[in-house]
């Protein structure tokens, strides 16, 4: 082995299309996060937390073996003892999971979750697009109501509009239901067999298995072979056109503008029914900025009873990214800044900022032997409003001044309990 002296220290990068979220960005984050959850919890949701791994077969399953997804995205491994499994690349199967493994549904079956978290697809990343990326996740259980699902839209419109999020259009859309899905998988198929030649090899493949793929298929030519598809909306069940006209009128009586999209078939296999998007134009070729629909069948064929659900999520990253909101905006400043010229003196700085620090003030100080000069210069860089100055003079006389960074007034404060004059008279 290579003694350690020896092996160049070469700086080791992240891995791509992953990325930092570093200070000076977390603070909008973090923000997004409270906006989202507080909203969320007044519309009855809760906070569900669930694993970033699970078994292969449960995305598989769910989302569809001729999905994209799970086709080529998946960042999927055997285990140590060969068990195959997958870092998630949605949420939605591990909450139906789980849903069904805690059996939620006994003591009453309508539930509404939200969840906040990190998605992995191995997608070619570009802007907008990473292999990690992070989604806010919102789902219903339990109400097979086209109500839920206006509810649902005009609840995630309305935080984008508490985000100053302008610049976006609902795309909304039906895929039908087990009952009317055959008849519209019939006609597409018929339309297709007269354009295999212009399909791409995935597309060839995926015309007689799952023909709605086709739709989705993001390759130029296959675009263009399918503008004259027939629509999903013309071969609607009584039952499914009657749950889209109530969405579309319940949308217009909250007044949520929205555009309906008979393209709009979504990339994961779950989808019956209602089916939206939130575009935007400001984020070049990637302008989805959240998605989601109705999953009526996905808790049966996940092992559980019956049960309707809808949910959607948002694309955590792409929202940061056009939101009016800057991290600036949130940033933390200290409160006050301890100069401490001396030895006694920095001792005595560390137990004031500490207990300062713990009655939630944000106290710095220099810990350093550095000249008065410097370290006002630090508390400017740190934009303290407020600065203690303290020397051994200052000790010794029982006193510290205390200056207001703004006015550049000074005033002497009393040694004892500093803590406590400083919390009643400059700071909180
Ligand atoms: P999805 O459309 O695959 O739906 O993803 C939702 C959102 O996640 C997208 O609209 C986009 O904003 C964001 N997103 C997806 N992939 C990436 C990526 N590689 N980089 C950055 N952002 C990305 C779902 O995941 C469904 N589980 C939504 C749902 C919930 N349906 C019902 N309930």
């Amino acid at each position: 082995m290579k003694d350690r002296e020896e092996i160049p220290y070469k700086m080791i990068q992240l891995i791509r299309g992953f990325k930092d979220i570093l200070p000076g960005e977390t603070e909008l984050w973090r923000h997004i996060e409270k906006v989202a959850a507080s909203l969320f919890e007044d519309f009855g949701f809760k906070e569900i937390r669930i694993p970033v791994m699970e078994k292969t077969e449960l995305f598989a399953r769910s989302i569809g073996e001729d999905t994209d997804i799970v086709e080529k995205e998946m960042y999927t491994f055997p285990d140590r003892k060969g068990d195959l499994i997958t870092l998630r690349p949605e949420a939605t199967a591990s909450i139906v999971r789980s849903y069904i493994q805690h059996k939620l549904y006994a003591s009453d079956p309508v539930r509404k979750f939200y969840t906040i978290g990190p998605m992995f697809r191995r997608e070619r990343p570009q802007k907008g697009r990473y292999r990690q990326f992070y989604q806010i996740n919102a789902e219903v259980f339990g109400v097979g109501s086209a109500y839920i699902d206006a509810q649902l839209i005009f609840m995630l419109m309305n935080l984008f509009s508490r985000l100053s999020v302008t610049d976006t259009e609902a795309h909304i859309n039906s895929l039908g239901c087990p009952v009317c899905r055959p008849n519209f998988r019939t006609a597409i198929s018929e339309f297709l067999s007269s354009k295999t030649d212009a399909l791409c090899a995935d597309c060839q493949r995926r015309s007689s298995r799952n023909p709605l793929r086709v739709l989705d298929c993001k390759v130029p030519t296959c675009r263009e072979a399918v503008t004259d598809a027939p629509s999903v909306l013309e071969h609607l069940c009584p039952e499914c056109a009657e749950h889209f006209d109530i969405l579309k009128t319940s949308l217009k009586n909250l007044d949520v503008p929205f555009v309906t999209d008979k393209r709009l078939v979504r990339g994961l296999d779950y989808y019956t029914r209602t089916t939206f998007e939130i575009q935007t134009g400001s984020l070049g070729a990637q302008n989805a900025v959240a998605g989601g629909g109705r999953y009526d069948g996905l808790v049966k064929t996940l092992g559980g009873p019956d049960i309707p659900a809808i949910g959607f999520a948002i694309g955590f990253d792409r929202l940061t990214e056009i939101t009016g909101l800057k991290a600036s905006d949130f940033e933390q400043k200290p409160d006050v800044f301890i100069a401490a010229l001396g030895e006694k003196s920095q001792s005595k700085a560390l137990e004031w900022a500490c207990a300062l620090n713990m009655q939630g003030i944000k106290a710095e100080t220099a810990f350093g032997d550095s000249s008065l000069k410097s370290q006002m210069k630090r508390a400017d860089k740190l934009a303290a409003p407020y600065v203690l100055i303290v020397g051994d003079k200052e000790l010794e006389e029982g006193a510290v001044l205390l200056r207001n960074m703004a006015t550049k007034e000074q005033v002497s404060v009393p040694l004892d309990n500093i803590v406590e004059t400083l919390k009643a008279n400059s700071l909180k």
